[in-house]
């Protein structure tokens, strides 16, 4: 997966892109991430990517023509290399990071981490001109109702969010789809060594070698979690007949 960021903080991005699972996921080739300065897409000597807002008041609006113009390089690029060798020709999602976006879930990230580019805008100030969400961007996306300063950090959840999806980006898949929301409920507690520890025990059925029982008792403990702390997620849960009626047994335990 092909990921290009246009953003005025450049180093705030490629920090975050040198350590773990993103750092590895570029080493081993399924990940090429570029980050791009919108400064050197700027058209004047100063290289001004904001101005004042058309009808006053405060703040700064980043200008248009910067990021339309990075936006056309990443696009111009991409189709002089390898997509087009490789015959793929479906365009980039170009994603603008905004609070008033679609909010962020692991379902997206799910449907993202199938794409082969992404074009992520982060915005800065009051946010980017209109005339970009209208001509350039193909979704806009929120990671949750409370705004920030810039789209960096929202950007760098996203890219996190979707990498660790790429079948080999983590070394153990399995356990990803054991996480929260991956399939319908939340992850159950986890326990390590030691089997006790400053007077708190593991639970005995985890040592106990019985798969079919650690089985058994994770589901439980992860209906259990999703019940008391998310229970509008059991509405819409794949749910067996033993799930059903073990939910049953907690709806009467709290009666
Ligand atoms: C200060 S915010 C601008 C908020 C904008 N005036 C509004 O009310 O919608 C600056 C930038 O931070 C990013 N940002 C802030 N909060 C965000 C959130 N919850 N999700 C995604 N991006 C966010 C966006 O890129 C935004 O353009």
């Amino acid at each position: 997966m092909k990921i290009d960021i246009i953003t005025v903080f450049p180093d705030m991005v490629e920090a975050a892109l040198k350590v773990g699972v993103l750092r590895r996921a570029q080493e081993s080739g399924l990940l090429l991430a570029r980050v791009h300065n919108l400064r050197d897409f700027a058209e004047d000597k100063h290289r001004t990517v904001d101005d004042y807002p058309y009808g006053g008041g405060s703040g700064m609006v980043l200008k248009p023509a910067p990021i339309f113009n990075a936006v056309r390089f990443i696009m111009k690029n991409d189709s002089e290399q390898q997509y087009v060798k490789a015959n793929r020709k479906t365009p980039p999602r170009v994603i603008y990071l905004t609070p008033q976006g679609q909010t962020f879930t692991q379902r997206l990230a799910e449907q993202l981490s199938l794409e082969s580019h992404l074009i992520l805008i982060c915005g800065r100030y009051k946010g980017v001109d209109e005339r970009v969400r209208q001509k350039l961007v193909t979704d806009e996306i929120s990671i949750g109702d409370y705004v920030l300063s810039g789209g960096e950090l929202p950007a760098l959840v996203l890219i996190d969010a979707v990498v660790r999806l790429i079948p080999g980006a983590i070394g153990d898949y399995e356990s990803a789809q054991e996480d929260s929301f991956s399939g319908d409920l939340l992850d159950c507690p986890n326990y390590t060594r030691p089997a006790e520890y400053d007077g708190m025990k593991a639970p005995e059925v985890l040592l106990s070698g019985h798969h079919e029982k650690v089985r058994k008792w994770r589901r439980q403990q992860s209906l259990k979690r999703t019940f008391e702390r998310r229970p509008e997620l059991l509405d819409t849960a794949y749910l067996s007949d033993e799930d059903l009626s073990f939910i049953e047994s907690l709806k009467s335990c709290n009666d």
